[in-house]
C-alpha cells in the first residue's frame, strides 16, 4: 500500500487561465490539508518541448509559482517545485523512455494537436512528453492526480507504463494512479470557438481568460465571448449542441458553487444579453483578489525563488530514494 499523496502541475509557457483553474488549480487547493501530501509543479522542462524565449520562460516560472499561491496552495501545507531542480524527474523519464512502447505514445491525440500538421518538424520532447509526465507522476509514488479533462489519456499511459514496468520486473513497484477530474468545468472551451479547449498556447488573447486579466478585461471577453442567438434554457439538456453556451453555463457553475441545474434554474430564459453580464461580475469578484495577490507576490521574486527551492528540497527527500530503488529494480 502507498502513502496517500497527490502530484500535479501546470506548464510555465504564458498566461494561467480560467481553463487551468477551474480544471486543476481549484481541486489541488481542495485536496491540500486533506489526508493527501500534496506536491505541485511548476513543468518547465515540458514548456521547452516547444520553445520558449529564456527570459520569458524565467518569468512565467515565477508568475506561475505566484499564481498557485494567490489561488490558495500554500508552501507550508504543499510542496511546490520547479521540475528542473528535481532532476529525478528527468532521470526516471528516461526509464519510462524505454518502457513505453512507440505503439502507445503514436496514439496520443495531445501530440496529434500540437504538432500539427508539420509532426516531422516537431521536438522528439514533444512525442516524448507523456513519459515525462508518466515520470513527473510516478517518482513521487503519487496515488492521485487531479487534471482537466484533456489530460485523461495522459493518465491513462501513465498507468500503462506503472503496470509494465511492475510486470516487466516482476515487482510490486509502482502505484496504479488514479486520476482526479472533478467539478462543474472540468473543460473548458475557448471563448471564441466551442469545439477548441481553452489554452495557454492559443494565439488569440481574447479566447482565454488570464488569472491576470483585470475587471474590464475580463468583463469585455465575456462580452464579446461568441454565443448562439437563442436563449437560455432552463434544462441541461436544451444545451445539447450549444457547446458556447453550454461553456459559460458551466463556468458559470463552476465559479458559484454550482450545478448547471441549479443554474439553470436561476437563468433559464434569459438571453445572453442578460446572462453575459452576471457572469462578467461573477467572474470578476472571483478572479480580480487572485490578480490582486500574483501582482503582489510578484514584487517580491526573491521570496519565490527561496519558496521554489525549499520545496525541491523536500521534494528530493522523497525522489531521490524512488530513484535509487527503481535503478536497484533494474539493475543498475
Ligand atoms: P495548457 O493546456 O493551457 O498549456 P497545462 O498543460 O499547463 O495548460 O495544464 C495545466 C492543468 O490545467 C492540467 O491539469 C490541465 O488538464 C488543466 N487544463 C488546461 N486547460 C484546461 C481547460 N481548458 N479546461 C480545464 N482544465 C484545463
Ligand atoms: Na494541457
Amino acid at each position: 500500500t502507498f502513502t496517500p499523496r497527490v502530484f500535479s502541475g501546470a506548464q510555465p509557457s504564458g498566461n494561467l487561465h480560467l481553463g487551468n483553474y477551474l480544471g486543476a488549480l481549484r481541486n489541488w487547493v481542495r485536496m491540500q490539508g486533506s489526508e493527501f501530501e500534496t506536491i505541485y509543479c511548476m513543468v518547465d522542462l515540458h514548456a521547452i518541448t516547444v520553445w520558449q524565449d529564456p527570459a520569458e520562460l524565467r518569468h512565467a516560472t515565477r508568475e506561475l509559482c505566484a499564481g498557485y499561491i494567490a489561488s490558495g496552495l500554500d508552501p507550508e501545507k504543499s510542496i511546490l517545485i520547479n521540475q528542473s531542480q528535481v532532476p529525478e524527474h528527468a532521470q526516471l523519464a528516461w526509464v519510462f523512455n524505454c518502457i513505453a512502447r512507440m505503439g502507445w505514445m503514436q496514439r496520443m491525440t495531445q501530440f496529434k494537436d500540437k504538432a500539427g500538421k508539420n509532426a516531422q518538424n516537431a521536438s522528439l520532447g514533444l512525442f516524448a512528453y507523456p513519459a515525462l509526465m508518466a515520470a513527473d507522476i510516478l517518482v513521487y509514488h503519487a496515488t492521485h492526480v487531479p487534471v482537466g479533462e484533456d489530460q485523461k489519456q495522459h493518465l491513462e499511459l501513465t498507468r500503462d507504463i506503472a503496470i509494465k514496468f511492475n510486470h516487466d520486473y516482476g515487482v510490486d513497484f509502482f502505484p496504479v494512479t488514479e486520476p482526479v477530474i472533478e467539478g462543474a468545468a472540468t473543460r473548458v472551451m475557448s471563448l471564441r470557438d466551442g469545439s477548441k479547449k481553452m489554452s495557454k498556447s492559443d494565439p488569440s488573447d481574447a479566447s482565454r481568460i488570464n488569472m491576470t486579466d483585470d475587471a474590464e478585461t475580463i468583463a469585455k471577453k465575456i462580452r464579446k465571448a461568441k454565443t448562439d442567438p437563442d436563449a437560455l434554457p432552463s434544462e441541461a439538456k436544451g444545451l445539447e449542441d450549444r457547446p458556447e453556451a453550454r461553456n459559460l453555463v458551466d463556468i458559470y457553475a463552476a465559479l458559484s458553487d454550482q450545478n448547471v441545474d441549479q443554474v439553470l434554474a436561476e437563468v433559464g430564459g434569459k438571453q445572453f444579453g442578460a446572462f453575459k453580464p452576471m457572469l462578467a461580475e461573477l467572474a470578476v469578484e472571483k478572479l480580480a483578489p487572485i490578480a490582486t495577490e500574483m501582482a503582489r507576490l510578484m514584487n517580491d521574486q526573491t521570496e519565490i525563488d527561496r519558496i521554489l527551492t525549499r520545496g525541491s528540497e523536500r521534494a528530493r527527500a522523497i525522489t531521490a530514494p524512488i530513484l535509487r530503488q527503481t535503478y536497484d529494480i533494474i539493475g543498475m
